[in-house]
């Protein structure tokens, strides 16, 4: 019993680090474009030539495995067919990737909360 509480609570511990992590992340390379709660609304947005996408409307983000989100995350808005305006961000580790990932999911409303636990690189 205690064991198994005790692993409860260090995957409890786990996933919010992992979420924290990805909001640092998050707040780092995104929100500049996205807006920091992702309503695609950061202080660049009115500058581009494409809307950056709302991370909040979980109709739409649900839809969107996590496979894709990694290809357009690491590889940018045009290996999707979106607008190249949506950078690749190759420089960042896979597991980086995976907490933005995980933080997106937080973001969605309704929230389909899940870090990817498999490898989803290439
Ligand atoms: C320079 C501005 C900019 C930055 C920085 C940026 N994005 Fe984007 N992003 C966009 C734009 C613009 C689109 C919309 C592309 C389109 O609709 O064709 C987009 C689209 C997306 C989509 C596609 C959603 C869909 O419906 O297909 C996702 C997911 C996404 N961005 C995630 C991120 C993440 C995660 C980061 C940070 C690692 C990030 N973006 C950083 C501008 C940006």
């Amino acid at each position: 019993m205690v064991a198994v509480i005790a692993v409860v609570l260090s995957s409890a511990e786990s996933v919010a680090q992992e979420k924290s992590e990805g909001k640092k992340l998050y707040l780092t390379y995104c929100s500049g474009c996205h807006g920091e709660s992702g309503k695609g609304n950061g202080p660049a947005a009115t500058a581009l030539p494409a809307k950056p996408a709302n991370h909040t409307d979980g109709a739409v983000m649900n839809q969107l495995s996590d496979k894709y989100l990694f290809d357009i995350i690491t590889k940018g808005g045009a290996s999707v067919n979106k607008s190249p305006v949506m950078p690749a961000w190759g420089n960042l580790k896979e597991k980086q990737v995976r907490e933005i990932i995980g933080y997106l999911r937080t973001l969605a409303s309704p929230t389909k909360y899940r870090v990817p636990e498999t490898k989803i690189g290439p």
